[in-house]
């Protein structure tokens, strides 16, 4: 399939294989995450990676994560704001790090899911994150187990106003 048809085809898969994503694969989304835009280029983000079980375990006791356990690794995304541009703009900064991943994973054959349902304060303490940083999201890889239907998604004409609201 054409990357731009991938792209328009994905899904959040929640269920995935137990065979781990190779370094390989690995690698190139993070480093499509390191490559995207920031405002004036300020970068404020940082990512940490989980693949130990443990942890894994322990970010899937949320009831809106459970499957997470399963993934082969979990980026959390987060946000430490140095300056004025990156107070502004770095949650803006690390969304669109992760989508970017998100996007590098799947013209590559492996399925992600956001996951927005966390306690910070408990994401926080568990990794030793600066009371000062901002948990942006969580985003769990692993290659897909299901092939869910397309979610339905507003129409165009609802969404998109040509040249005037
Ligand atoms: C910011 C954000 C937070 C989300 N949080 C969760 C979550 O906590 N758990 C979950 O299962 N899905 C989560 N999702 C996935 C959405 O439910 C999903 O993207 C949406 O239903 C559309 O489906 P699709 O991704 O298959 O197009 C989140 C998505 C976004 C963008």
């Amino acid at each position: 399939m054409s990357c731009i048809n991938l792209i328009l085809n994905r899904k959040s898969i929640r269920k995935y294989k137990k065979e781990p994503i190779p370094e390989t694969i690995r690698d190139k989304i993070i480093e499509a995450g390191r490559q995207a835009p920031s405002a004036a280029n300020r970068q404020p983000w940082h990512f940490i990676l989980v693949t130990d079980s443990a942890v894994k375990d322990e970010l899937s006791k949320s009831r809106f994560s459970s499957f997470i356990k399963d993934a082969s690794f979990i980026i959390v995304g987060v946000c430490l704001p140095y300056d004025q541009v990156s107070k502004i703009w770095g949650v803006v900064d690390v969304t669109i790090a992760l989508q970017n991943m998100v996007l590098a994973a799947e013209v590559q054959g492996v399925g992600s899911c956001w996951i927005g349902g966390f306690n910070e304060n408990e994401v926080k303490a568990l990794f030793n994150i600066p009371l000062e940083a901002k948990v942006v999201a969580l985003i769990s890889f692993g290659f897909p187990d299901e092939k869910p239907s397309i979610r339905q998604k507003k129409e165009l004409q609802e969404i998109l106003h040509k040249n005037k609201w």
